[in-house]
């Protein structure tokens, strides 16, 4: 159960701050109380109203404001997390050098609780020097600075400095948060299922889709975007999971705070997975992968041969890896993970339906839950939505969660947390 935290927002002075509102949002509704701190400038793109609205809390940027509560102390000692989003370059050198000109950076420098800053700034800002200078110092420090994300800035350039979405926010700074200690009392309204769920745990998470390369310009690949897989991971890193993601290629961002290794081919994701469960609680293997590869890699561009003339290529098998998983924990029954996830992109026919195909594709692989998917040209790969049916081994009853990929992941997270913790 999700233990009400507080949580110190600090909102710097950029326009990224709008954003903002979104996390705060997120932190609330999930039972948090947060104190928003904005600096003086950060007031001119979003006021004082707005955060004192969507917090429910009184709002002040200077430590001589509420003076009889003594703040600038006050604030930072309460806090179990201090998250600052837009970090701007200004707010993080005057972090840097210890300064205490308004009740933000006063808050930090009076707290001991973790410190985690989302810088976002024009490119050249972000690369400047002197930036660089103080991200490396605040991170000396312990401080957590998450990197911004690349793409289209305030202007018409593109570039790194953007800040990452809310729902990404909300996802890097879960594992910040203290576990729960202390229960909701009675009568008050449970959280969604699983949302703390995975505190404590590692879960490993493949996505996107593998490409076996014909010759160095070509491959054989698939359709997969990596969305779900993406999704899923938010999920985990929000339940509070250290998330392993093992990413083949996607078409869509890194979630940021996960621990990310990459692969390109079935063998190297083969390998990357079995590196990243050890230890691990479960895994979840999303990632569409190549049941066949090229026989031959020609190291040369395969050239035109004559007018009409097309080269045969020949195939060979991929190892299953999830199967590779299930038999490599029945020999080593010790070595975990201890739930092995599948998917299923099925599509139904004459002689069976979606879900009597994936009962038995079940039963040949041997994972304890197989998320199905009906696939058509339309459906699951690449869209935004998804409606999945887990099944499970033992027997237990089918899930059905249909909506955004985002909330077919929280729905497969939460039945993966009741899982581990039964
Ligand atoms: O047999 P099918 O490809 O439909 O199985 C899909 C599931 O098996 C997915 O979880 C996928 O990640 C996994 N898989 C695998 N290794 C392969 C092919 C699929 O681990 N070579």
């Amino acid at each position: 159960m999700t233990a009400q935290q507080r949580i110190v927002l600090g909102i710097g002075g950029g326009i990224a701050a709008y954003k903002v509102a979104s996390l705060l949002r997120l932190f609330t509704e999930s039972g948090h109380q947060v104190d928003v701190v904005p600096t003086e400038s950060s007031l001119q793109f979003v006021g004082k109203a707005t955060w004192e609205a969507l917090s429910g809390r009184p709002v002040n940027t200077s430590v001589f404001e509420a003076v009889e509560d003594v703040n600038h102390v006050r604030l930072g000692q309460d806090a179990d997390l201090i998250v600052i989003a837009p970090a701007t370059a200004d707010l993080m050198a005057r972090l840097a050098a210890g300064m205490a000109n308004d009740l933000l950076t006063n808050t930090v420098l009076a707290s001991r609780a973790p410190v985690v800053l989302a810088p976002a700034m024009h490119t050249g800002m972000w690369e400047n020097a002197a930036t660089t200078a103080n991200v490396a110092t605040l991170r000396s420090r312990g401080i957590t600075v998450i990197d911004p994300a690349v793409g289209r800035l305030t202007g018409k350039d593109t570039g790194a400095g953007r800040l990452p979405d809310a729902e990404d926010l909300f996802a890097a700074v879960q594992r910040f948060l203290p576990p729960p200690t202390q229960q909701k009392p009675p009568g008050e309204a449970a959280p969604p299922s699983g949302e703390t769920a995975l505190t404590g745990r590692t879960i490993v998470v493949s996505a996107g889709g593998t490409r076996e390369p014909l010759d160095p310009v070509r491959f054989l690949g698939n359709r997969s975007s990596g969305k779900q897989g993406t999704a899923i991971a938010r999920a985990a890193l929000a339940a509070g999971a250290t998330v392993r993601l093992v990413a083949a290629h996607l078409e869509t961002d890194v979630p940021e705070g996960v621990e990310l290794s990459t692969a390109s081919t079935a063998l190297e994701l083969r390998d990357a997975v079995t590196e990243a469960c050890q230890g691990a609680d479960a895994v979840i293997m999303a990632a569409a992968v190549a049941d066949f590869r090229p026989a031959d890699y020609a190291g040369t561009k395969i050239k035109k041969v004559g007018e009409d003339g097309a080269p045969t290529v020949s195939l060979v098998r991929n190892p299953d890896i999830l199967a590779g998983l299930v038999g490599h924990r029945r020999q080593n029954p010790d070595a975990g993970p201890g739930l092995i996830v599948g998917f299923a992109a099925e599509t139904g026919d004459t002689h069976g339906s979606v879900l009597e195909y994936a009962r038995a594709k079940l039963t040949r692989k041997g994972c304890d839950l197989l998320v199905v998917n009906e696939v058509s040209t339309t459906l699951g790969f690449g869209t935004e939505d998804n409606t999945v049916t887990i099944l499970a081994a033992d027997g237990g009853p089918e899930a059905r969660f249909a909506g955004t990929k985002d909330e077919v992941a929280r729905g497969l997270i939460a039945t993966l947390g009741t899982l581990l913790n039964r």
